[in-house]
């Protein structure tokens, strides 16, 4: 597992690589949802790339970036072993010198839900994926499904820039109790990871309200509300329950609608998301 830091080496380095070449785009702070990421990559690629970078352009300025969890150390040794050719390893001034100031907005789709609670927040992804892409000009790049909304802002753009890569979605990875997994869940507290249950378990309480014919997306909110509000940490940021290609919220449910919630727990902001499906 060779770690390359500069653009210009990786870019060298990956000309001579066997294709197919995957990229598995992390902040660090592995955990394994990522390894689930780089286990799908290794099924379709011939050499594959993590890379691990705090992307500043994500964060809001009253986010966690300072706090962001940085474990280098820890992360490469959690990922030596699996099949992983190269890290790329970035410093923020080597992705952004001081003369950096092109950004890429996406549209629409990248104003709601997440980006309506954080302006500004898929710019910044679209901007530094679009730098991972063309650095590491992968023919594939794996993403969680537990960031719908991001794959669709990356979907689009790959699309309307005519970006060549593939993008592979890999399910969303939980804990045995249903917690989605994410690396912000270190921030949480003993009764904070407790509470945090609450948010999967609003999201089945949605399924099982669909699969019992309740049709009214608001019927669903309400309840999933409730529940919420009977845990006294969690504080709910939006429940959304959306056409699941652009995002509008639905009036009337309908089959494989994205039922979306981002939700306090204590000062930590988590997300979750399920797609709505009847059982065949
Ligand atoms: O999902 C993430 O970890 C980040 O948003 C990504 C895609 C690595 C861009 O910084």
């Amino acid at each position: 597992m060779k770690i390359i830091t500069t653009i210009k080496e990786c870019i060298s380095y990956l000309e001579t690589c066997s294709r197919p070449l995957g990229l598995v785009p992390t902040m660090g702070a592995i955990h394994n949802g990522h390894k689930e990421l780089i286990k799908a990559a290794s099924k379709n690629n011939s050499t594959i790339v993590t890379s691990i970078f705090v992307n500043p352009l994500q964060f809001g300025p009253n986010e966690d970036l300072n706090d962001y969890p940085r474990k280098i150390k820890a992360d490469l040794t959690k990922l030596q072993g699996l099949p992983i050719d190269l890290v790329f390893l970035p410093s923020t001034e080597e992705m952004y010198p001081d003369n950096f100031s092109t950004s890429i907005n996406v549209g629409p789709i990248s104003n709601l839900l997440e980006g309506k609670s954080r302006p500004g927040h898929f710019n910044g992804v679209a901007t530094v994926v679009c730098k991972l892409l063309l650095i590491t000009t992968p023919n594939n790049v794996y993403f969680g499904e537990k960031d719908a909304q991001q794959c669709l802002v990356i979907d689009k753009m790959v699309k309307d820039l005519n970006i060549k890569t593939k993008i592979s979605k890999v399910p969303t990875v939980r804990e045995k109790d249903g917690l989605a997994i994410s690396s912000r869940n270190i921030y949480l507290s003993k009764s904070e990871r407790c509470s945090a249950t609450i948010i999967y378990k609003s999201l089945v309480l949605a399924e099982n309200l669909y699969l019992q014919g309740v049709n009214k997306p608001k019927l669903i909110k309400n309840a999933m509300s409730k529940l919420i509000k009977s845990v006294p940490l969690a504080k709910v940021d939006y429940i959304s329950i959306a056409n699941p290609s652009n995002l509008k919220e639905l009036g009337v449910l309908e089959d494989n609608a994205l039922v979306s919630i981002a939700v306090f727990v204590g000062k930590t902001r988590l997300i979750d998301n399920i797609y709505l499906k009847r059982i065949p």
